[in-house]
């Protein structure tokens, strides 16, 4: 039995890749309680589509309490073609969107960080990207992802309609915005706020909220609005212009797999999904189940090795974990082992052996 004060890691293996990369995070974990005294009670649960597949839920009662009582909980990835048909109410995504609402993980930092090895892997040039660290911190629980949506008949003509409704209020925007300043004083102390504050009275009114925050609490800041789009182009003419960006919840998805190229490739990119001080956080891989290359070895298992990092990091109280993890990452590339996804013939194992070896 698992004393009371360990802390616990809740394993959400979910979907296509999603139980690969997470096997390689089992054995890292075993290493680093075998061999640098981490102390974690670790229980594992299905999600998503294999939830809706053994209970007709993508997220079980059982699975979401015995998430808001852990420390920390990490999730692989879900979803995949054989669940289009299913409705919208019981499909993967939903259960992850119902996940990060019942955890208010309001709070989504997406670290874009180019190793040195990887400087040519990315499809742009090397010296647009060697070096590169931005943060994107996107808001995750609220916007057009949460607001009212439909598809309906409710028009004079009659004829069908869909919509999806964004939506903020200003205290979302303000507890994001904060989590944006707090990181950028700890970084190279610059945030860029996008928005489509010329289109979208939403994205005017985050500008203003933004602007207010920063002038209340956050002088010493340096702040910059920019419209999304903009954003989206100077990721990739400039990324190095970039130290946080904040933004709401569609543009933070769009924007983060945008920067994951910068990177190399999505299979590299962890995230961490916070909400209020002693609430446990949510981990994921920005990548997706990736139906195309699922149950055959294939995967990259880095994201998730990364995001076992950051929870080690921001939820377990081991950030010193968190940097020999890194360290070890960082080891296995200079080697030269690289999965598909960084144009080579390793298998998610082999890159597993190579981050165990390093460490
Ligand atoms: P995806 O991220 O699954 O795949 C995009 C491309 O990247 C594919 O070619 C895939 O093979 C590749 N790729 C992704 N992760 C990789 C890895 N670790 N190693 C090597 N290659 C990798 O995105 P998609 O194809 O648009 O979506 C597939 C499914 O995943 C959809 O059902 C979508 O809703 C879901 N999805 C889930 C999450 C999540 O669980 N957090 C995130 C994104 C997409
Ligand atoms: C992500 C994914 C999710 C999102 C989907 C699977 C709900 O794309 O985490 O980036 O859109 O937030
Ligand atoms: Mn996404």
């Amino acid at each position: 039995m698992p004393q009371t004060n360990t802390p616990r890691l809740l394993l959400l293996p979910g979907d296509g890749i999603g139980p690969e990369v997470i096997g390689q995070v089992k054995r890292v974990a075993a290493w680093l309680a075998e061999h640098a005294d981490l102390q974690l009670d670790i229980e594992e649960r299905p999600f998503g589509g294999t939830s809706y597949d053994l209970y007709g839920t993508p997220l079980s009662d059982e699975a979401r309490d015995l998430a808001l009582s852990s420390q920390a909980v990490l999730m692989g990835a879900v979803g995949g073609p054989q669940w289009d048909a299913v409705p919208r109410d019981k499909r993967p995504e939903a259960g992850l969107l119902g996940l990060r609402k019942a955890m208010d993980a309001f709070a989504n930092l997406r670290p874009a960080l180019c190793f040195e090895a990887l400087a040519d892997a990315s499809t742009l040039k090397r010296e647009i990207v060697a070096g590169l660290d931005i943060m994107i911190v996107r808001e995750l629980t609220s916007g057009v992802y949460f607001g009212d949506k439909g598809i309906d008949n409710n028009t004079p003509s009659g004829e069908k309609r869909g919509f999806d409704l964004q939506v903020y209020t200003q205290s979302e925007i303000e507890r994001v915005a904060r989590v944006a300043f707090e990181l950028a004083r700890s970084r190279r102390n610059k945030v860029t706020s996008a928005e489509k504050s010329n289109v979208m009275d939403s994205g005017l009114f985050w500008r203003q909220v933004v602007t207010a925050l920063h002038a209340r609490d956050y002088p010493d800041v340096q702040l910059e609005h920019m419209l999304a789009d903009n954003a989206a182009m100077q990721l990739v003419k400039n990324p190095k212009q970039f130290d946080v960006i904040v933004t709401d919840n569609l543009f933070g998805d769009i924007l983060s797999d945008e920067a994951s190229m910068l990177t190399g490739s999505i299979g590299l990119l962890p995230s961490a999904a916070l909400s209020t001080a002693g609430r446990p956080g949510l981990y994921e891989p920005v990548h997706g189940s990736a139906p195309d290359i699922a149950g055959k070895g294939l995967a990259n298992p880095l994201a998730a090795i990364l995001s076992f990092g950051m929870a080690l990091r921001w939820s377990l109280g081991r950030p010193d974990l968190d940097q020999r993890l890194y360290a070890a990452v960082t080891a296995a590339l200079d080697k030269g082992v690289r999965t598909g996804d960084l144009g080579g013939r390793n298998t998610t194992s082999e890159m597993g052996d190579a981050v165990l070896a390093a460490l």
